[in-house]
């Protein structure tokens, strides 16, 4: 089982001055020359600041990227079942094949549970909803299949099965929604931040239920994070994102032990520590400026106007290079 990313482009068009018409070959690359490989029962975590377009790649994966403000320019989105022979491309899909293959081939847990559960729909429903559009069970089998699921998220499925999201806490709206992703028992599944707005309490809960989930299933995961230390915590691939462009890929472990682009140090060196007997020496170190748009123009490393080690020789696009091991690759000329 395997999903091959290769050279995924996706421009966000730009709008005319007259701020009507909408030009897409103009625009950014909010995602440029994504590549990736996911194997079964394999987490690989994207990790970036806010805006780097994490979001924007998750939803090309599916074709969910909206439609009129955006492109995808180039790349291929291999996916392999164990259950298929052949690869199929997501991006050759025709529409009626795309709406069978999400949810059963690659599954999204959406960034926001409040904006992309139904208001006005009970929850139980929106489960069997989607479990009637792609298998043939009856009425009644789905919504022992939901209950079944919403139990299996440590959610009473009998007796919320016909709550409204409205009634729910943030954390079981979550669970929710990664119930609904995985009921249709997907090969692939992307994790879009499911623990940004929870406690730390919730969110180790939802962390659990997915390592669960890597278990006892044979699925396999990207999940999306601006958190390096829930990176650690979860995955066993980890890919550096900055400005809609890999800049660092490579085993979690070695990744975080031994960075080698200046993001994943700065990255690293941002995240603050707590002990019982720490005693602040230092101020935290943090990475000047922030992302802008100009970030994700050609013609320069993305990372140039904020890396501690850009000079003159950065000014152009830099390539993503194997590095050392196997697995290893780091965009970066000053290494
Ligand atoms: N619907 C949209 N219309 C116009 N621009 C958008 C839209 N969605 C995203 N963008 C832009 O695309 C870029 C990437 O956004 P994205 O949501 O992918 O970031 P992100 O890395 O997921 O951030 P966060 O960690 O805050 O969720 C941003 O510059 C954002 O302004
Ligand atoms: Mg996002």
């Amino acid at each position: 089982m395997s999903l091959e990313i290769r050279d995924l482009t996706v421009r966000l068009c730009s709008k005319k001055k007259s701020g009507k018409a909408i030009d897409c070959c103009d625009g950014i690359n909010v995602v440029d020359s994504f590549f990736l490989t996911v194997k079964e029962k394999e987490v690989v975590s994207i990790v970036g600041e806010s805006g780097s377009g994490k979001s924007f790649l998750g939803l090309s994966i599916l074709r969910l990227n909206p439609p009129v403000i955006s492109k995808i320019i180039r790349g291929e989105i291999r996916v392999r079942c164990s259950s298929q022979k052949d690869k199929v491309d997501i991006l050759k899909l025709k529409q009626r094949e795309l709406t069978g293959a999400r949810g059963r081939l690659i599954s999204m847990i959406f960034q926001d549970p409040n904006t992309s559960l139904n208001p006005v729909m009970k929850i139980g429903e929106q489960i069997t909803e989607a479990i009637l559009a792609h298998r043939k069970v009856s009425k009644a089998e789905a919504k022992d299949i939901a209950i079944s699921y919403l139990d299996s998220m440590n959610i009473d499925g009998k007796f919320q099965f016909a709550s409204y999201p409205y009634e729910l806490s943030g954390g079981m709206r979550q669970r929710v929604m990664i119930a609904m992703a995985m009921v249709l028992n997907p090969c692939f599944l992307i994790a879009d931040e499911p623990t940004t707005a929870l406690d730390v309490t919730t969110s180790l809960q939802v962390l659990k239920l997915i390592k669960d989930i890597k278990e006892r299933s044979n699925v396999g995961i990207i999940f999306i994070t601006h958190d390096l230390t829930i990176a650690e915590s979860i995955s066993d691939m980890t890919c550096v994102f900055y400005a809609g462009q890999v800049m660092e890929l490579g085993k979690t472990k070695e990744l975080i032990e031994n960075p080698i682009h200046p993001y994943t140090i700065s990255l690293i060196k941002s995240i603050p520590t707590l002990s019982a007997n720490y005693v602040p020496k230092q101020r935290l170190s943090t990475i000047p400026g922030f992302l802008t748009e100009d970030d994700f123009s050609d013609g320069k490393c993305r990372f140039y106007s904020r890396c501690f080690r850009s000079n003159k020789d950065c000014l152009m696009n830099i390539p993503l290079v194997h590095y050392d091991t196997d697995d290893r690759y780091v965009r970066c000329i000053k290494i």
